[in-house]
């Protein structure tokens, strides 16, 4: 009878799809709480490798329930693109998912005002998705948004009307933006026809009953803390609550149902879109982790930026979610790199602090990094931590000692296979 919740604890793509599938088996439900199609969450197993967006990732496993919860924006074109290619490989997914009521609905116009409010800013640009994700949260924080249950009432239209007609409104504001409704609009009407003859239900109700016969949930996470509206590098953050409290509302579950947080963090840190980065590499290091990495981003393809670990950033991310234990994830990346630093503190307007200051901002601030050897050994084959090698035991060791968490589990690879449990 309780909530277990996952998250990253970086700027996203920490490798949440793959672990959720992971764990699935030890689950009744499944839940996605906040974000949408801006999220790309990736699993491999037997060989094949499946990217999800709006969906939770534990729909390969077929006696668990999947639920996108409240606190989730979705975008009916997406979510039946998603779905169409589900469905291909495992026919019966509809029957293990479900859809919040209280979701709200991206329309095609989110996604143009997304795009006008990026161009109109320039070399400012959040270096969003382009998924119309910060315009749908504006709408729902500002009680104008469209909801799932909306769909199901018959004056539908009239409401999409009135908000298209606010939205278009916004538009003419930006000069030159040219864009054709017209276009969009039969896909995403379609789409919504679709949404209606899918399992729309009220979640919360869903969720006490199913605590209250002593099932269990786990709460999928997307994007990262770094990237979350109230704690990350505000304004490159993503416009919803990725951090353990995002758990809360976008499911409507009570704190004290919420047991284990597992916070997953890569061995090194990578970020995709503007926005600081206190320990990005800009040589051949960071290049080298990009390649190793394949670190593209899953949901638009761009190169992720990539740099060493960030421990002040860590605990903090480990603070506010209130994190029980750590994953790590792509050690393997670093196989062969040298040397390897991780940043233990930051020299800030000439001071030595060991916190995230309130201006995480790159030429204000300078990580200082204490040098570990690395090691050579690939770790992509290992199955057991007996099999590491000491300098990669003594990287877990000071991480550990430092934050003071411990790491249960260890990805040394893409694949389900490749997860090694330390408990
Ligand atoms: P998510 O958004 O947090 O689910 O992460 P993404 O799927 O966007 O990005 C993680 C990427 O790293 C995906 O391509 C995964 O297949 C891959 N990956 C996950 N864990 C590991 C690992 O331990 N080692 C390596 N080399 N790749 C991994
Ligand atoms: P997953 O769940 C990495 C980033 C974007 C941009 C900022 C705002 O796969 O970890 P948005 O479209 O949300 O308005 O973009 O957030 N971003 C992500 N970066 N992983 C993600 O999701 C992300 N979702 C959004 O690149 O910098
Ligand atoms: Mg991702």
């Amino acid at each position: 009878m309780a909530v277990d919740v996952l998250l990253g604890l970086q700027w996203g793509d920490e490798g949440k799809g793959k672990i959720v599938d992971v764990l699935t088996k030890e689950y009744d439900i499944i839940a996605r709480f906040q974000g949408g199609p801006n999220a790309g969450h990736t699993l491999e197993f037997e060989g094949k490798k499946h990217v999800l967006h709006t969906i939770p990732s534990g729909v390969f496993h077929h006696d668990v329930m999947n639920v996108v919860g409240n606190g989730v924006v979705i975008d009916p074109v997406i979510f039946k693109g998603e779905l169409d290619k589900l469905i291909a490989q495992e026919p019966d997914v509809l029957k293990r998912l479900k859809i919040s009521r209280k979701a709200h609905l991206i329309l095609p116009t989110h996604r143009l005002l997304d795009a006008a409010s990026e161009s109109a800013k320039g070399k400012k640009k959040i270096g969003s998705t382009l998924k119309g994700i910060g315009p749908t949260y504006m709408d729902k924080t500002g009680r104008n948004g469209l909801r799932v249950g909306d769909i199901q009432l018959d004056n539908f239209q009239e409401l999409y009307d009135q908000l298209v007609t606010k939205h278009k409104q916004l538009l003419s504001g930006y000069a030159g933006f040219e864009y054709n409704l017209d276009e969009l609009e039969p896909t995403w009407f379609a789409a919504i026809e679709y949404l209606r003859s899918l399992d729309i239900i009220d979640s919360e109700p869903y969720f006490h009953t199913n605590l209250a016969a002593g099932n269990t949930i786990l709460a999928e996470g997307a994007q990262g803390t770094l990237l979350d509206i109230d704690f990350g590098s505000y304004p490159f953050v993503t416009s919803s609550n990725t951090t353990c409290a995002g758990a809360c509302t976008g499911m409507g579950i009570a704190p004290n149902t919420i047991k284990n947080v597992y916070g997953i963090f890569k061995a090194y840190c990578t970020r995709v879109g503007s926005g600081p980065f206190p320990t990005e590499l800009f040589d051949i290091t960071g290049e080298t982790i990009q390649a190793n990495g394949r670190e593209f981003g899953a949901t638009t393809g761009r190169p992720r930026r990539c740099g060493w670990l960030d421990l002040p950033a860590l605990k903090y991310a480990i603070n506010i979610n209130g994190v029980t234990e750590l994953m790590m994830m792509k050690a393997d990346v670093l196989s062969g790199i040298g040397n390897l630093k991780i940043c233990t503190a930051y020299k800030y307007n000439g001071e030595v602090i060991d916190h995230l200051p309130y201006k995480l901002q790159d030429d204000l601030i300078e990580p200082i990094f204490t040098e570990v050897p690395g090691w050579d050994e690939d770790l992509m084959q290992m199955t057991s931590e007996d099999e590491f090698p000491q300098t990669f035991k003594s990287y877990i060791a000071f991480i550990e000692k430092e934050v003071g968490v411990p790491i249960t589990l260890v990805s040394v690879g893409p694949d389900r296979a490749q997860t090694i449990l330390r408990k």
